[in-house]
């Protein structure tokens, strides 16, 4: 008999023999069985809200943006009516990929293989031979694009989720709403993309996911040559990298998101580039940030909205899509704020493709440690061991001052991370997300109900 995804008992590999959270670990299987990544694909990539698009990547009418929801391809779509849509890009015939370009502008879609067209909503508006070789009763309207069910835009952002019964966005962000607008609602102007990068690496996806959620500690002893590099003449930097200074804080909330940064405030370290400093401490930008975010101005740092919706402090704003156990594809682009003059835009262009493209010195440090660790997986016995999770000295506070969610007063800290994969089981145990609510609620970490 043929198992269903949603089979109980079938022979399948059960995420809770890998993972013992309450001793901080996590077995080398999680990052390389076909059975979990199938898993995944269904409890995790279809019930989560992931990034589609920026209202600035598909300005006009008929402009179009091709993503990804896990594996799935999207088309992305503005309107006649200036309203977005979004779809599988999938023929409905024979299933090729409707749209083959990445991006651009478009009056309709005619897939390359029989010529079957949809509309800018997705619905089939055309197909060859319809007059004379399909059956009278044959009809266009029973065969639109798979349309993606529930999208929202949050702050120029466009976020969807195949899951019917997910919650609301901002219930699905929230703590993370406060730390997110740090980044992203800062200037009137807004933002827009003016780089963007994409490239693949052997590794599992949720290594790269958990490190802008969590794990700031690599930095002080990966990065440290490139820190020393960049910061020259930077004090604040260089003894941060250096671990002299490892002040600040972590936060995490209850859907796995997380983030850290540094110093109580933020302020000791410059995580944007200089250019951009100068430019939003203009009395008029600094004004405009303060009434808008109040305290949360200084706090940039790393952060994840679960699964990748990853934001680092100098504006590489990214998703990775995962592409089997083993890989993963990165999409990342560089932003800025749409008033910042044009030297200023180019000097947060040039210090990204610095650090955090595929050539930037940070990156290309974090791609070697997680391309080793997928190739040390390959091993039997290597893939039966556990990783360690007990980086968790400082103790966990909620709501702490102006600080929603969990924290911890140490920028260097695994709870984010544990948090991070207590909501990847629960997504993974879950049925539906009536059960995963009441599972966040039990596990909620260092919190007593
Ligand atoms: S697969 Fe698209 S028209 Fe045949
Ligand atoms: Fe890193």
């Amino acid at each position: 008999m043929h198992a269903q995804p949603h089979d109980k008992g079938v022979s399948v590999t059960d995420i809770n023999d890998l993972v013992d959270l309450d001793k901080g670990s996590l077995k080398g299987h999680m990052f390389t069985d076909e059975d979990i990544y199938q898993q995944e694909l269904d409890k995790v990539w279809r019930r989560a809200w992931c990034f589609l698009a920026h209202d600035s990547m598909i300005p006009k009418k008929g402009d179009f943006l091709q993503n990804f929801i896990g594996e799935d391809p999207v088309l992305i779509v503005r309107q006649k009516d200036g309203s977005v849509k979004a779809f599988l890009n999938q023929c409905r015939h024979r299933g090729m990929r409707i749209c083959r370009v990445d991006q651009g502008a478009a009056k309709a879609f005619t897939c390359s293989f029989h010529g079957w067209s949809y509309g800018l909503d997705g619905s089939l508006i055309q197909v060859p031979r319809e007059g004379d070789a399909y059956p009278d009763d044959f009809d266009k309207a029973n065969y639109p694009a798979r349309p993606i069910p529930r999208l929202t835009n949050y702050k120029g952002f466009w976020f969807g989720t195949w899951d019917e019964e997910a919650p609301e966005f901002e219930e699905y962000l929230g703590s993370a709403k406060y730390y997110l607008d740090g980044y992203i609602d800062r200037w009137d102007g807004g933002m827009e993309p003016i780089a963007f990068h994409k490239w693949t690496l052997p590794n599992n996806w949720k290594f790269m996911a958990e490190q802008p959620t969590s794990d700031m500690q690599h930095s002080e002893i990966t990065h440290v040559s490139a820190g020393q590099v960049l910061n020259k003449g930077s004090d604040a930097a260089d003894r941060t990298l250096r671990g002299d200074n490892p002040t600040g804080r972590q936060f995490f909330s209850d859907y796995g998101h997380g983030g850290a940064w540094y110093g109580e405030k933020g302020s000791e370290v410059p995580n944007t580039g200089q250019a951009m400093q100068k430019w939003e401490a203009q009395p008029e930008i600094a004004e405009q940030i303060a009434k808008r975010l109040g305290d949360n101005r200084e706090i940039r740092g790393h952060l994840n909205i679960w699964p990748t919706f990853m934001v680092l402090g100098n504006y590489t704003i990214r998703v990775t899509h995962p592409r089997g156990p083993g890989h993963q594809e990165i999409w990342a682009w560089t932003f800025v704020p749409k008033d910042a003059d044009d030297a200023t835009k180019d000097s947060i262009r040039r210090d990204v493709m610095r650090t955090f493209t595929p050539g930037g010195m940070f990156e290309g440090d974090d791609a070697l440690n997680w391309e080793e660790m997928q190739e040390v997986l390959h091993g039997r016995i290597a893939r039966d061991s556990g990783f360690t999770y007990q980086m968790t000295g400082a103790p966990i506070q909620w709501d702490e001052g102006p600080y929603p969610g969990g924290s911890t007063k140490h920028v260097f800290s695994d709870n984010a991370a544990i948090n991070m994969y207590s909501n990847y089981v629960d997504m993974m145990n879950a049925e539906n997300w009536d059960e995963l609510k009441q599972l966040r609620e039990k596990h909620r970490m260092g919190k007593s109900n």
